[in-house]
């Protein structure tokens, strides 16, 4: 009889504290689904979820953060273990730390950060991403070094790099940093940057292949020494407006180094086609992986120093940047 009693007690113990990983359920809200990067970093949460037994699901913000709100509203009421959140306005956050809040849910903020303020009035609020100012480091060090390597592309001699920035979603880290930190790289590296012009591209490719194919009809293409885009996709809509004037077709006297953010597989393409210079690897592998490691540890009460990802300042995971080049084009 007590040893059932304690039977019992213990499994009332252990179901009524956390939830199990195989009842443990993630709501996933991406800022929209159209997205390139993002829709590496999902397929890298949902694996993980697989392989932890979790489930997960996932809802579309489609860039609005209204519809964004209303999806995190629907999976409180249906009683999620856990939220992981890639918020459409990062700076509304605080909004949805409440409201994890008041349901004691805990929320890991993805690839969009909130301010340490946010993060610090929830104790179960947490941000797994990259540190933006790497990656725009990294990106401007391309620049530099293709300029160390190849005298040539200073194409007026004044010893100054003139380029092109194309810039990503307004307000969002990676653009104000990455725009930031790719020209302090350039200028560390000892060149004088001078921006020919920029202009916001929402991380978009058609919309920065309009906004260069203006920049290339306006200045001429043999006045731009480089562009630098805030992530792959508007270097790739860069290079394909590029190539409409027969520039960046594997011909060295008509070729303009391009950099991006992200290491997405179109990008790699391009690259090994020499038809973009470089980019900076987002590990979106990792960035998920360990997004869902940390979700399903907070759910489920266990420790979160067993996942295999350092959690730093007991908020943040941080997944490193690496730059990519191709051959010889270094
Ligand atoms: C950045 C990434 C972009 C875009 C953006 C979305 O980290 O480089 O390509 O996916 O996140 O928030
Ligand atoms: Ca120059």
């Amino acid at each position: 009889m007590r040893k059932v009693l304690i039977t019992a007690l213990l499994l009332v113990l252990a179901l009524g504290c956390c939830a199990h990983a195989d009842d443990l359920r993630i709501g996933a809200c991406i800022y929209r689904f159209n997205d390139a990067f993002m829709l590496r970093f999902r397929t890298a949460m949902a694996e993980e979820a697989g392989k932890a037994g979790a489930k997960i699901e996932f809802a579309d913000g489609q860039d609005s953060q209204i519809t964004q709100d209303e999806q995190i509203d629907k999976f409180i009421a249906d009683g999620v273990s856990v939220l992981v959140v890639n918020p459409v306005d990062r700076m509304t956050s605080q909004n949805i730390i409440d409201k994890a809040k008041a349901a004691n849910i805990p929320v890991v903020f993805i690839n969009r950060e909130p301010t340490p303020e946010m993060l610090a009035s929830y104790e179960r609020a947490y941000y797994v991403g990259a540190k933006a100012e790497e990656s725009g480091t990294e990106a401007g060090e391309l620049i530099a070094e293709y300029f160390k390597a190849h005298p040539e592309a200073d194409k007026n001699k004044d010893g100054k790099i003139q380029f092109i920035l194309l810039k990503g979603q307004n307000g969002h880290q990676d653009m104000i940093l990455r725009s930031k930190f790719s020209v302090q790289a350039i200028k560390d590296a000892g060149f004088e940057p001078v921006e020919l012009a920029s202009a916001i591209a929402n991380w978009d490719k058609l919309e920065a292949m309009k906004i260069m194919n203006g920049f290339v009809m306006s200045i001429g293409p043999e006045v731009i020494e480089a562009v630098i885009a805030n992530n792959d996709e508007m270097a790739l809509g860069a290079v394909e407006a590029l190539k409409i004037v027969d520039y960046n077709m594997g011909n060295k006297d008509a070729y303009i180094p391009v950099v991006g953010v992200d290491a997405n597989a179109s990008a790699l393409d391009a690259m090994d086609k020499g038809e973009m210079l470089g980019t900076v690897m987002n590990d979106a592998d990792n960035q998920g992986i360990s997004s869902v490691r940390l979700a399903v540890a907070l759910a489920s009460g266990k420790d979160t120093s067993t996942i295999g990802y350092p959690i730093t300042d007991g908020k943040y995971i941080w997944i490193p940047y690496q730059k990519v080049t191709r051959g010889e084009k270094q």
